[in-house]
């Protein structure tokens, strides 16, 4: 007898999705179930994120349990497609994540209009407290990674007084065209890009004080043609000061990626970020420990700024930690010569620990995504 579609339906829906702790069956993954007259069975599971740390693993438990419940099947394929879902932001707020303070306000009465990008699913900031903690280098490898995953993704460096994502990608006398009185991004690497540095000089930059700097990275969003993004990360400028403030009450943020090095003094600044992150209820992704160690020829570590500083952080605040990157000489050699370290040296210990974050950051989003109110 024929093997019918809702016998592989139903062997699905015993297969949890971990992160969201429901079955994939009742989440809407199954996209397609079928069987042909020769007992081959076909199925399309589409996730959250193309980045998904456990892609693998939920194909091997779909794989298994359609084996378990059709003994029967001929052969058994499990396609493995996603489509990223949009961020909280876009439709009413955080589930559980709820609102603190009266009427769910922003920064109270007359704050302005939160800037939201329709065609922009997820906008994730990562932030620092201290500078030259390897924001920039998450930022961009972040972005690297989730691209080379399938994703859409864009990246914005709003540090306007140093802006490095030009250097980081080897473009630094690139000028953007404007088309239709909009900016196009620069894309590289998959990536579209769009750098304060792209538009000004550091001298003219660096005249701009509070309104005007503001606006002025207002504009990176604002006038730039993003087109359709699945995630469009911003590279914020170090500190937690007003332009800070500014940018992340004003922008529909989806979450926020909070990189720390291990030492005390890095730490105390973190804190600083999470309390001004908190302020205006911007979810907090989870942290990133850069410059973990650094590994001697003969394979152990040097923990040289302290030990596990960003995990025990993360773990005192209640917070997702995201990974640790170790110190690596083709991290700075990447960023010299204008490539990615992921991209220049993937099999370095910092790439596969920087690709995990990566897939990481994309898995938190989802499960954040996961618990918004739909209205
Ligand atoms: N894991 C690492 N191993 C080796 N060098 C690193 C690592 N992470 C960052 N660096 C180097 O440290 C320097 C600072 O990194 P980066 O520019 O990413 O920091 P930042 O937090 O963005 O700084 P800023 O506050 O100035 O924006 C760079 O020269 C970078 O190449
Ligand atoms: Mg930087």
């Amino acid at each position: 007898m024929a093997i019918q579609q809702s016998q592989i339906i139903e062997a699905l829906s015993t297969v949890m999705d971990p992160d969201l702790g429901r079955d994939l069956v009742s989440l809407g993954m199954i996209s397609e179930a079928a069987a042909d007259e020769a007992g081959n069975i076909s199925v399309t599971v589409e996730l959250t994120t193309p980045a998904c740390p456990m892609k693998e693993s939920i194909k091997q438990s779909c794989i298994a349990a359609i084996r378990a419940a059709i003994p029967e099947a001929s052969s058994i394929g499990v396609i493995m497609t996603s489509k990223v879902t949009s961020s909280c932001s876009h439709h009413g707020g955080h589930g559980e994540h709820g609102h603190h303070g009266s009427n769910g306000g922003h920064g109270g009465h007359g704050a302005p209009q939160k800037i939201e990008l329709v065609n922009v699913k997820n906008i994730v900031a990562v932030a620092s407290g201290k500078g030259g903690v390897g924001k920039s280098t998450v930022s961009v490898n972040l972005a690297v990674s989730l691209a080379a995953s399938g994703a859409k993704v864009g990246l914005i460096d709003a540090d306007l007084y140093g802006p490095s994502i030009p250097t980081l990608f080897g473009l630094q006398n690139t000028r953007p065209e404007i088309l239709n009185q909009k900016i196009m991004p620069i894309e590289k690497f998959g990536v579209k890009l769009m750098s304060i540095g792209f538009l000004v000089d550091p001298e003219t930059a660096l005249i701009w004080r509070g309104p005007m700097a503001s606006s002025a990275i207002r504009q990176l969003i604002t006038d730039v043609d993003w087109q359709e993004l699945d995630y469009l990360i911003f590279d914020l400028p170090p500190g937690t000061g007003d332009i800070q403030l500014t940018l992340v009450q004003n922008l529909a943020i989806s979450g926020a990626v909070i990189v720390t090095t291990p030492q005390d003094v890095a730490l105390a600044d973190v804190a600083k970020a999470v309390t001004m992150l908190r302020k205006v209820d911007v979810p907090i992704l989870g942290v990133v420990e850069n410059m973990s160690w650094y590994e001697l020829p003969d394979g152990t570590r040097d923990y040289i700024f302290g030990r596990q500083g960003g995990e025990k952080f993360a773990r005192a605040n209640a917070l997702p930690f995201l990974g640790s990157i170790p110190i690596s000489g083709s991290v700075r050699e990447g960023g010299d010569a204008g490539t990615p370290f992921i991209l220049s040296n993937p099999e370095a210990p910092a790439s596969i620990a920087a690709s995990r974050v990566a897939g990481e950051i994309a898995r938190q989003i989802s499960i954040l995504n996961s618990t918004c109110t739909v209205d």
